[in-house]
């Protein structure tokens, strides 16, 4: 089940800067800095009422945005992430259905200590897709 919008995100070469206009002109709340080394970004979260803006910086030699930015000088639009109530039976789902999970196909923890997974734009009209634990599995 598809749940809730949980964020769109948008790569930059400074994740700081560019959430500050959210900030001052739009009044949002802005988060704190905080670098993901397993991810190989720096993020920055503007908060929405109903969803959040992510703001991702590449960090590192090897960052998996590394690239995006450099074909995006000003930054764009990289991913939006939905929610799911089971990771792993989303992943199996979507898998059987023929969509294709990006890496070894493990979930990994997210920006906010979720699981994360991210899936091909190519099965999904050209836009990187991550879908996210939105709580812990209840066990039956
Ligand atoms: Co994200």
């Amino acid at each position: 089940m598809l749940g809730r919008l949980n964020h769109v995100a948008i790569a930059v070469a400074d994740a700081e800067k560019a959430a500050k206009i959210y900030g001052t002109a739009f009044g949002a709340e802005i988060s704190a800095t905080v670098p993901l080394p397993e991810h190989g970004v720096i993020t920055v979260f503007a908060t929405l009422p109903n969803t959040k803006i992510e703001f991702i910086q590449p960090l590192g030699a090897d960052s998996p945005i590394a690239k995006f930015v450099e074909r995006n000088p000003d930054g764009g639009i990289h991913h939006i992430c939905y929610e799911v109530p089971d990771i792993i039976a989303a992943r199996d789902n979507l898998i059987k259905e023929g969509a294709r999970v990006l890496g070894d196909g493990q979930p990994k923890i997210g920006a906010h200590g979720k699981p994360v997974l991210f899936l091909h734009p190519k099965d999904f009209s050209g836009a990187l897709v991550e879908i996210e634990q939105a709580s812990e599995i209840e066990q039956s």
